[in-house]
């Protein structure tokens, strides 16, 4: 997902501001970046009425400014970090982009799906592009309007011919202002003492300030000397709704830890206190309207979709309650039984993956109601949803969810026990599980799990098997493998084995087996010996040691939530199979972003 960053105001640092407000976006996932700037000639005092650009492929890491944009000053910039959709990665795809005089610059998030025509119409009137994304007609085409019109309406009527949901970030060297404009991916402005910054999430702005607002769909704010919030639609000004950012700077930083990753994995610890505590009015809600709800739909994408798997066997085995489960890209396509009656429980921790966004869309035309699960305040899911229930996870900037998977989960497991009046039971367990995950990152625990590390570091494929709530564990470990050490990892349901999955099986062939001490026990062991039979090297993770494990990972037996602890040992495991791997850095896995904003 791409990255947005713009200032305007009266320190004459734009530049630098933009350049790191980037690189605290650069968890995103990118592949090139670029900084606009109007620079002022600090021996003349001149307005340089146009922008200087500066762009390149690759990643920030510690790029410094070039000399043109370090030795003067700007008190106006925009920068962006692309993840390349129209066009390849190159410097002339990267943002920001320009119109023909250099005085208007763009930089997006989104696919303007009619590209095509409208570039084809400037082409006609003679404008001069210089790259393949669908992003350069939006300088042009203001540019064009600009002609007969002010610069906020020539950006409100350009906006207007964009098809496709897009947010987007227009500065205007000649007035010194930026305009910010939205139909889908966020876009949030903080109101400081030096002047305005937009950025596309609370990251980039919150050592600034945390007064902001939080754009919402076919709204444009316009940022100068002062502020201005109107409607994309008919125009009429809309009164500021500032908002306090509740995270503090030292959330964003790494403090004592490597990585990221390696960060969040340990502030699960935190998370699940937390929901235990605090979460309790929330989980309430989320039970009674699944009680009153005629059909309930749980979606999400990734590492959300198996914690809404895991919420269906919870629901059932807790509160004898039939709950559905869907793909976020999928559940489009099952939509056609959705009532008023109905509810849809999308869970996001970005709150804005286009699949579970575009969902909800279709849901609400269903007039079901909509109860979002998700970690980001002001997000778009966020903003979509009837109901929200905060995941209180705090930023999380690994690309690869951790706490947010044990925050959705805990959110799930206490609702269910709220909804069979045991909330108090549901809490005894998450307490449970969060002394079980402390035993597990402790020094001696984790060097065990690095022993099993080294015995399949080499290997290419793993294979991971559970039942029940331990089928979503094992799909959430194969995600957290194949995406932090590039291992193939396979997760699948221990039932499935003898169905075709067993053919792989070689001598050496690494299996994890979860077995909690619950139901499923006596049946994973066969997976297990079956897979032994032909040679697999098996791991188990669960509470009680077998003869058929050839290692063993244990945890606690913490019942229906025994599963949260088995899964931050896959966690450790996935990270530490990273490092062994020479991935260097397991923060930014290769061609994935933090949030998946574009179909
Ligand atoms: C999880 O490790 C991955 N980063 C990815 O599968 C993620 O869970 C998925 O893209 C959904 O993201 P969301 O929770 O922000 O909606």
């Amino acid at each position: 997902m791409c990255g947005i960053f713009a200032y305007v105001g009266s320190d004459n640092k734009a530049s630098q501001k933009v350049l790191e407000g980037l690189k605290l976006l650069e968890y995103r996932g990118y592949d090139s970046w670029g900084i606009a700037s109007r620079i002022q000639n600090s021996k003349f005092k001149i307005q340089n009425s146009k922008f200087t650009l500066e762009k390149h492929v690759g990643k920030i890491g510690n790029a410094e400014l070039s000399s043109e944009l370090s030795a003067n000053s700007s008190q106006l910039a925009l920068g962006h970090t692309r993840w390349a959709t129209h066009g390849g990665v190159t410097v002339e795809n990267a943002h920001p982009h320009l119109d023909c005089k250099k005085e208007i610059a763009v930089i997006h998030n989104g696919i303007v799906e009619n590209f095509q025509e409208i570039k084809h119409e400037l082409v006609k009137k003679r404008h001069v592009f210089t790259s393949q994304t669908d992003t350069e007609v939006i300088p042009h085409l203001i540019e064009e309007y600009l002609k007969k019109e002010g610069f906020a309406s020539s950006v409100k009527d350009a906006f207007n011919r964009l098809k496709g949901l897009n947010a987007i970030v227009v500065a205007y060297a000649p007035s010194s202002e930026i305009i910010a404009a939205k139909t889908g991916s966020p876009l949030v402005m903080g109101h400081a003492t030096d002047g305005f910054y937009i950025a596309s999430d609370a990251s980039g702005i919150i050592k600034h300030t945390k007064k902001v607002i939080f754009l919402k769909d076919n709204e444009m704010v316009i940022l100068g000397k002062n502020i201005q919030l109107v409607s994309l639609s008919g125009g009429q000004k809309i009164t500021p709704r500032y908002e306090t950012i509740n995270w503090k700077i030292e959330d964003e930083e790494k403090g004592a830890y490597k990585h990221f990753l390696i960060k969040e994995i340990h502030e699960q610890l935190n998370v699940i206190e937390y929901i235990a505590l605090n979460s309790l009015a929330d989980s309430n809600k989320l039970a009674n309207l699944i009680d009153k709800a005629f059909g309930t739909f749980m979606l999400g994408c990734g590492t959300a979709s198996y914690a809404a798997l895991a919420g269906t066997y919870l629901f059932s085995r807790i509160a004898k309650k039939h709950v559905n489960f869907s793909i976020g890209s999928e559940f489009t396509y099952l939509i056609d039984y959705l009532t008023p009656e109905s509810l849809v429980i999308p869970i996001s921790q970005s709150g804005e993956t286009i699949d579970v966004v575009s969902s909800i869309e279709h849901a609400k035309e269903k007039s079901s109601k909509i109860a979002a699960v998700v970690n980001v305040r002001g997000s778009t899911i966020y903003r979509q949803a009837d109901e929200k229930i905060l995941l209180y996870a705090g930023p999380e900037k690994a690309v690869v969810g951790t706490k947010s998977f044990t925050a959705m989960v805990a959110i799930l497991l206490l609702s269910a026990f709220s909804l069979a009046k045991k909330q108090n039971e549901g809490k005894k367990l998450l307490h449970q599980a969060s002394k079980n995950i402390r035993d597990i990152l402790k020094e001696n625990y984790i060097k065990e799990i690095k022993k099993v590390v080294e015995k399949i570091k080499k290997k290419e494929h793993i294979y991971i098997i559970g039942r029940g709530l331990s089928y979503a564990a094992a799909l959430e470990t194969s995600l957290k493998i194949k995406e932090t050490s590039y291992m193939h990892a396979e997760g699948f349901a221990g039932g499935e084995l003898k169905h075709g999955v067993i053919a792989l099986i070689e001598k050496g062939t690494p299996c994890i087996v979860i077995a909690p001490l619950d139901e499923t026990y006596d049946d994973i062991i066969s997976n297990a010996a079956e897979i032994a039979a032909r040679g697999g090297f098996i791991i188990g993770i669960g509470p009680k040691n077998n003869s058929v494990f050839d290692a063993f990972l244990p945890t606690e037996d913490c019942r229906d939530a025994t599963f949260i602890p088995q899964v931050v040992i896959a966690q450790v495991l996935a990270y530490n199979l990273a490092l062994s791997r020479g991935i260097s850095d397991p923060d930014k896995p290769r061609n994935l972003a933090k949030s998946v904003t574009v179909k």
